[in-house]
Order: C-alpha cells, then sequence, then structure tokens
C-alpha cells in the first residue's frame, strides 16, 4: 500500500486557545471522511493540550512547533520534549527558517534539538531551505546537503525512521510565491537521495512555502514530495480543508 500523504499546518504564533478549539471542532468535522492522508496540526504552545484533547479519536495528530535542546532546567520561558510528549502530543518541529533567523538558531543547536525530540519519541519534522542568495548563486543542493548532513548528526540510525524533512525554500514562505513544482520535486528527490547517502535512510519529504487549495494537488502529485507543510492557508478551516482534500 503507497504511504499516506502528510498534511501538516504550522500555525506560528496564530490563534488563542479559544480559536484553536473552535477551529478544531469545524475542521474535524470537515475532514472527517479524509482517511487518505496523516493530518498534523502545530499550534501554539500555550493549546497543545487541548488540541490534543479536541483530536482525540480523530486522524488529527498534534505537534509543538519547537522545543528545548535540554530536559529540564534554568532556561526561562523554554518548554522541553519531555514536557511536549508528557501532554500525548506526537510530533515536534525543529529548525523551521523562522527560528534560525529570529531565535539564532544554528545547525548545531537544530541538531541538539532533534536528539533530544527523538529521545522522547517524538516524530520530528526536520526543516530544511535555502534563501534566494543561495539559489540565485546556483548553490542550493550544497547547502540543503550541509543542513542535512550538521542537522542529522549522530542520529541513531534506528531513529531516523522518525524524521520526516520539509523542504522550505525560505523565499517562499509567507510570499505567495510558490517555487514550481518541478524544481521542488528535483530538490525533494536531492534529499532522498543525500538520506541514503550519508545515512542509508529513507524519509518522507514534505514541501513548504505558499501551499494553497489552489496549487497543492501540483506538489502532491509530484514524485518525491510526500506532503505539504502550509502555514497561512492552514489558518482558515475551509481553505485547509480544500488542502487536504487535494491530497487524495
Ligand atoms: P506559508 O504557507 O505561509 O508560506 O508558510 C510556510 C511555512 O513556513 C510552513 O512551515
Amino acid at each position: 500500500m503507497p504511504m499516506k500523504k502528510i498534511i501538516a499546518a504550522n500555525w506560528k504564533m496564530n490563534k488563542t486557545v479559544s480559536e484553536t478549539k473552535d477551529f478544531l471542532r469545524d475542521f474535524k468535522d470537515k475532514i472527517r471522511n479524509a482517511d487518505n492522508c496523516e493530518i498534523i496540526v502545530f499550534p501554539p504552545f500555550i493549546s497543545l493540550l487541548d488540541a490534543v484533547r479536541e483530536c482525540e479519536n480523530t486522524n488529527i495528530k498534534i505537534g509543538a512547533q519547537n522545543c528545548h535542546c535540554e530536559s529540564s532546567g534554568a532556561f526561562t520561558g523554554e518548554v522541553s520534549a519531555e514536557m511536549v510528549r508528557d501532554i500525548a502530543v506526537d510530533y515536534v518541529i525543529c529548525g523551521h527558517s523562522e527560528r534560525r533567523k529570529y531565535f539564532f538558531e544554528t545547525d548545531e543547536i537544530v541538531n541538539k534539538k532533534i536528539h533530544k525530540a527523538l529521545e522522547n519519541n517524538l516524530k520530528v519534522i526536520f526543516c530544511v531551505g535555502e534563501s534566494l542568495e543561495i539559489r540565485e548563486n546556483g548553490k542550493v543542493n550544497e547547502w540543503i546537503e550541509g543542513q542535512i548532513k550538521n542537522g542529522l548528526k549522530d542520529i541513531p540510525k534506528e531513529n531516523l525512521k522518525n524524521i520526516t524533512v520539509a523542504y522550505e525554500p525560505i523565499w517562499a514562505i509567507g510570499t505567495g510565491k510558490a517555487i514550481n513544482t518541478e524544481s521542488a520535486d528535483g530538490v525533494a528527490e536531492f534529499i532522498k537521495k543525500c538520506l541514503a547517502d550519508n545515512f542509508g535512510a529513507k524519509a518522507a519529504v514534505l514541501y513548504g512555502g505558499s501551499v494553497k487549495p489552489s496549487n497543492a494537488s501540483d506538489f502532491i502529485n509530484s514524485e518525491n514530495i510526500d506532503g505539504l507543510l502550509v502555514g497561512g492557508a492552514s489558518l482558515d478551516a475551509e481553505s485547509f480543508a480544500e488542502i487536504v482534500f487535494a491530497a487524495r
């Protein structure tokens, strides 16, 4: 049986707890018959517990947008992988370009977070992607390979199955300018080769960056793209449901 497509919603810093509950009540009704794919919603930390409760016995999984790389300690304002896992959250995003840019997360920090998340039985959506400058200089593959090698350094082989890579070109995030599907598919293929060559691993690769209901099926039907990581268009239940159904 072919692997289920993964359709994930990264809400970033959007929606209060009440808005999250309202969204999920509405959304789970809309996608009741969508057993064609794995749906994951990443709300802000403060809504995680309510989101998990709201989605019990549904086909929606809940993930955290971040976790700290230490288990506990004097890190004011931070949340650990243990804390996230303790409330039955299944996934965590590591290495999103916004965390790299605004919170100065280096490949080394991302690697530590991935280690910690996997130790706590969380599945990881590991984000990679190039800036426009890197693309214009023809260095996309080199850049992505570096992010992958550094990000997955020393991850035990048996844990690599719990990694999904999200290819998110930085210049396509929140700009309305999605990459063309052939280029995205080419990078997804390269990521798979890179994982096989460097780690002997196989992983699903998602595409993210200005995905909308109108372009979702093009990406989803590309040979090497196994799902989508959606920002803006996942904030509206109707439009996110349309994207889920595009994956059929
Ligand atoms: P947009 O879909 O808003 O471009 O965001 C993509 C993203 O960053 C998902 O992680």
